[in-house]
C-alpha cells in the first residue's frame, strides 16, 4: 500500500525501511508534522503513518479522508492525538502499537527518578568544570520510601517491579489493578490514597478526557510536602501551571518530565539557536529541581525496531482485510 509517513526522522526512515525490506508497501517519508497545512501531502495515500505530536484534528481527518486515506497506522501506543469520534464517523481505521517495549519507558522512568534524586545531571556538569564540591547534591535513599503509581498497565507494572527491587513500598491506583502487581505486594488504593501516601509519584495512565489534568492544584494539595513527581505518560495528564505553582511554593520537591502539554511545538527538533516563546516551558527550565527530557523514554533500539515492525504488520494486515483486535483504537477506549 502507499504510505505517507509524517514527522519522519532519520531513525524512522531506517527502521521502517528495514521492517519493509520485503517491499510490501511503498513508503513516502515526509519530514513535516501532520497538521492542517500539511495534510494535503497525503492525497491519494490510503495509509497515513503519524507520530505522537502530529495533530489529527477533525479538520485534518476531513482532509485525509477526502484525499482517499482509509488507515491511520500510528507509530505509538498513545492515541490522544487522534480525534476518534471524527475518525469513526469518516470510517477511518486507526491502528496503533500497543506494546513495543514497555521496558524502555519503565527504565527511562527510573533513570529520571535516580538522576533527579541524586542530581547526577548537575554532578556531571560540575565535575567537568573541576568543581568537586558536594554542596547541593544530597539525595535520599530510595530504599524504604513509598512510591505511588497512577496506572499499572504494561509500563506501570514494570516500574512497580523495579521499585520493589529497590526496597520501596509501592502504592498504586488503577481501575483494573494488575494481578501480578497484587501478587508481588503492590498495595492498591484510590487516587487520593496514592497522592497522600507517596514520597514519589509516577504517572503511567493514558491521556483521556478523564485523565486530563489529573494532577492539578487540587490533587497537588493532597500530596506530601516535598514529593517527587515523575511524568513519562502524556503531558496533558498534568496541569503545568499548577505544578509550577507547587514548585514555587515548595510543596512539590522535584519534578521530572519526559512529556509536556505543549510539546508539539518544541520536542523532536533542534531549537538551540531560537528563542523559546512558550513562557510556561521556559519557566520550567529555570528550576534547579526540575529535570526534563524531550519525549525520549521510548527511544531504545529494541523499541524503535518493534514500533516499525508492528506498524508495517498493521498495514499488511489491513491490506489483507484483517486487523489485530489489540492494535485497534476505538472510541470506546476514551469513554469512562
Ligand atoms: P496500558 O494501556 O498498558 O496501561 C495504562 C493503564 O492505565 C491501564 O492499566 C489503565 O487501566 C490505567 N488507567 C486508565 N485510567 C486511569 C486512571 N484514571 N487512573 C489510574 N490508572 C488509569 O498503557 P502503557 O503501555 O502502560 O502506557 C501508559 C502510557 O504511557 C501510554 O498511554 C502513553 O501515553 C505513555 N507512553 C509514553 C511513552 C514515552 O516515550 N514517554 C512511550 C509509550 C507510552
Amino acid at each position: 500500500m502507499k504510505v505517507a509517513v509524517f514527522s519522519t526522522k532519520r531513525y524512522d526512515r531506517i527502521s521502517l525501511s528495514e521492517a519493509n525490506a520485503a517491499g510490501m508497501h511503498t513508503l513516502e517519508f515526509f519530514e513535516p508534522s501532520l497538521g492542517e497545512r500539511t495534510a494535503a501531502l497525503a492525497a491519494d495515500y490510503p495509509v497515513v503513518c503519524p507520530f505522537v505530536n502530529d495533530r489529527l484534528t477533525p479538520e485534518v481527518l476531513e482532509i485525509l479522508s477526502g484525499g482517499g486515506t482509509r488507515l491511520l497506522a500510528l507509530r505509538s501506543a498513545g492515541f490522544n492525538h487522534v480525534d476518534l469520534p471524527t475518525a469513526e464517523r469518516l470510517g477511518l481505521t486507526v491502528l496503533r502499537v500497543p506494546a513495543y517495549s514497555p521496558h524502555a519507558v519503565a527504565e527511562h522512568t527510573l533513570a529520571l527518578m535516580l538522576t533527579l534524586n541524586r542530581k547526577v545531571h548537575r554532578a556531571y556538569n560540575r565535575v567537568r568544570e573541576q568543581n568537586f564540591s558536594l554542596d547541593g547534591l544530597m539525595g535520599f535513599d530510595l530504599h524504604g520510601k513509598t512510591a505511588g503509581l497512577i496506572g499499572t498497565g504494561k509500563i506501570g507494572a514494570i516500574v512497580a517491579r523495579i521499585l520493589l527491587g529497590f526496597g520501596c513500598r509501592v502504592l498504586a491506583c488503577d481501575p483494573s489493578p494488575d494481578e501480578d502487581c497484587l501478587r508481588r505486594g503492590v498495595e492498591f488504593t484510590d487516587l487520593p490514597g496514592v497522592l497522600s501516601g507517596s514520597d514519589i509519584i509516577s504517572l503511567h495512565c493514558p491521556l483521556t478526557p478523564a485523565t486530563r489534568h489529573l494532577i492539578d492544584e487540587r490533587s497537588l494539595g493532597l500530596t506530601r510536602p516535598g514529593v517527587m513527581l515523575v511524568n513519562t505518560s502524556r503531558g496533558g495528564v498534568v496541569d503545568t501551571q499548577a505544578v509550577i505553582g507547587a514548585l514555587k511554593a515548595g510543596r512539590l520537591g522535584s519534578l521530572a518530565i519526559d512529556v509536556y502539554e505543549e510539546e508539539a511545538d518544541l520536542f523532536f527538533r533542534d531549537l538551540s539557536d531560537q528563542v523559546i516563546t512558550d513562557d510556561v516551558f521556559a519557566r520550567l527550565l529555570t528550576f534547579p529541581n526540575v529535570l526534563i527530557t524531550a519525549h525520549q523514554a521510548f527511544f531504545t533500539t529494541e523499541a524503535v525496531g518493534a514500533i516499525a515492525r508492528t506498524t508495517i504488520g498493521n498495514i499488511t494486515d489491513f491490506q489483507a482485510g484483517r486487523v489485530r483486535a489489540e492494535n485497534l483504537v476505538t472510541c470506546a477506549m476514551i469513554k469512562g
